[in-house]
């Protein structure tokens, strides 16, 4: 039984390009992204150097342009000194992203001062995603209310989280929030297995009870976004692991085995990965663009043989149902079974 659904938009991708394309670059970071359903990826700024101003925008699009298989466009970073520089930017970007708490890479606002520079002038109909844990998220929230404009909450792991998404919402705030799926399906009792350099990911791995709540508040939740984090092997179970986990490849058949648990419909997959993220962030549609799921397909998902340049996977053997089986992206075939054949260059920016 195939079904058809449209083209699936990650809101949450870190490419690494320009700066660390051992880890991942546009050509094997959106050939991971196809062989997951996604045709659409909005890539994040902590790259090296960081996007926060026109030059490095330029670099990131540029690269973009030529190595690109699916469509794509770049957040430009918040940063200490470009508040009153980077809104005359911001139609060319996917969106402001702005970090509040440590992760991986320099960029992170610590003085709410600046958070203050940074909600005030970036344009109130341009989108802004935060990374913000716990109280900075309750700070961002009410921030973000004075200066009466929008905000988009990244990777919600916790019930303290969601609870307070929910109270906002509530009340009308205008906010919306994404989880990724390593934050539904895995909780701290997997460290053990995982191993202490592997499982290091920001927000950290949550209780098991933090799970449940994000399902149990599944409704609060907009996004299903990877942030597909690709470190290599190596530096994970190294000296200083970097924080991070791919997941461009495992996500949709990951929350399809939930459809087919009927945790979930398949209505509320379509939302969270296509309507409310094209919503969000304002993205145009894709003409003749569309994905086809085996619905009875059931495999295991392997330990290397991604696309992804990281090559691994924290759901190694986890057994899954739902097998993308074909990606037709502007009327071409993009991807079919197992084979990625938009060529690098294919994917168009969409805020271009
Ligand atoms: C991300 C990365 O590696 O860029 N890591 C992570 O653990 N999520 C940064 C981030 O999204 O916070
Ligand atoms: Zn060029
Ligand atoms: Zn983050
Ligand atoms: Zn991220």
């Amino acid at each position: 039984m195939t079904l058809k659904l449209p083209g699936l938009i990650d809101a949450h991708v870190h490419m690494r390009d320009p700066g660390a394309e051992y880890k991942e670059d546009w050509t094997s970071g959106t050939a991971a992204a196809l062989t997951g359903g996604f045709t659409v990826v909005l890539a994040m700024p902590n790259t090296q150097p960081p996007i926060t101003n026109d030059k490095n925008l330029s670099l990131a699009l540029e690269a973009g342009r030529h190595k690109a298989r699916c469509d794509f466009a770049q957040f430009l970073g918040a940063g200490p000194d470009n508040a009153a520089v980077i809104p005359a930017l911001s139609q060319k970007a996917a969106g402001m992203k702005m970090y509040l708490d440590q992760t991986y890479g320099p960029l992170r606002l610590d003085d709410m001062t600046l958070w203050r520079d940074h909600l005030s002038q970036w344009p109130v109909d341009a989108p802004i995603a935060v990374h913000a844990e716990g109280r900075s998220m309750a700070a961002i929230i009410l921030a973000a209310t004075f200066f009466g404009r929008s905000v988009h909450l990244c990777h919600v792991s916790t019930r303290e989280e969601i609870l307070l998404i929910k109270a906002a919402k509530e009340k009308g705030l205008n906010v919306t929030c994404e989880v990724a799926p390593h934050h539904l399906f895995l909780s701290d009792e997997d460290i053990k297995h995982l191993g202490v350099g592997k499982s290091e990911v920001r927000p950290r791995l949550a209780t098991r009870a933090d799970c449940e709540a994000l399902w149990d508040n599944i409704q609060v939740v907009d996004c299903f976004a990877t942030d597909h984090a690709p470190h290599t092997l190596a530096e994970k179970d190294g000296l200083n692991p970097p924080p991070g986990f791919p997941g461009l490849e495992t996500a949709f058949s990951l929350l399809y085995t939930a459809v087919s648990q009927e945790r979930i419909s398949v209505d509320d997959l379509v939302s969270r990965m296509y309507t409310n993220p094209r919503r969000i962030f304002n993205l145009p549609e894709q003409q003749q663009t569309w994905i086809e799921i085996d619905q009875k397909a059931r495999y295991e998902i392997g330990s290397s043989n991604f696309y992804t340049r990281c090559d691994w996977s924290p759901f190694s053997g986890w057994k899954v149902v739902g097998r993308i089986t074909r990606v037709v992206l502007r009327g071409n075939e993009a991807y079919r079974d197992g084979q990625v054949l938009a060529p690098p260059g294919y994917g168009v920016n969409i805020r271009y």
